[in-house]
């Protein structure tokens, strides 16, 4: 059989210039507060690097290590973490930077458990969205780069298997 060609879903361009119009919707809606983009490992690390220069701001960055466990390529919701933060979070304006939201669970997990240490707001931006997965009810998100089909997407921090993540590109193989 002969092996699948990886599509390009999102080009770097298109990332690049919905990146910098999140980082100004974000500027306007965080000016005055006391910013704390909390850039969730190891997905959200290139998004998160390119997102928070394009917010003209002060802002503590801050990283979260987290791994889900996985079932025939969808999370459980189990959640383990893998690097928690050194600093509190209490008191301020916090902001979750995600790669994908899929079924939600993952997302709804962090949200629930980061409540509890008492931050003054939380929020969530994630580059990409696929709605027609959602499991959980009510999850908003704040900030969403991209709406995407059900498609399983590789590159731009989201990886296979570990790998490739490091593609500058968002891609997917056709079925
Ligand atoms: P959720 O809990 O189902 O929303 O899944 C969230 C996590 O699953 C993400 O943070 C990714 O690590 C992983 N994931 C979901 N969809 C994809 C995908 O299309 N490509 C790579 N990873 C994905
Ligand atoms: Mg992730």
């Amino acid at each position: 059989m002969p092996e699948k060609k990886l599509e390009t879903l999102i080009s770097k361009e298109q990332l690049q210039k919905r990146i910098q119009e999140l980082g100004e919707l974000i500027t306007q809606d965080y000016r005055g507060k006391d910013l704390t983009l909390l850039i969730i490992l190891k997905g959200g690390f290139l998004f998160g690097a390119d997102l928070c220069r394009a917010i003209n701001l002060p802002a503590y960055i801050e990283f979260l290590g987290v791994s889900s466990y996985e079932d025939e390529e969808e999370s459980t919701g189990v959640v383990q973490i893998t690097q928690d933060l050194k600093y509190s979070i209490e008191g301020r304006d916090v902001l979750i930077v995600e790669d994908i939201v899929d079924t939600g669970r993952t997302m709804a997990y962090l949200l629930a458990n980061l409540k509890t240490r008492k931050p003054r707001s939380i929020h969530a931006c994630s580059l990409l969205n696929k709605e027609s997965k959602r499991c959980v009810d009510g999850l908003e998100l704040a900030y969403t780069g991209f709406e995407i089909d059900d498609h399983f997407v590789i590159g731009y921090g989201l990886d296979d298997k570990g790998l490739d993540r490091n593609l500058p590109y968002i891609g997917y193989y056709p079925s």
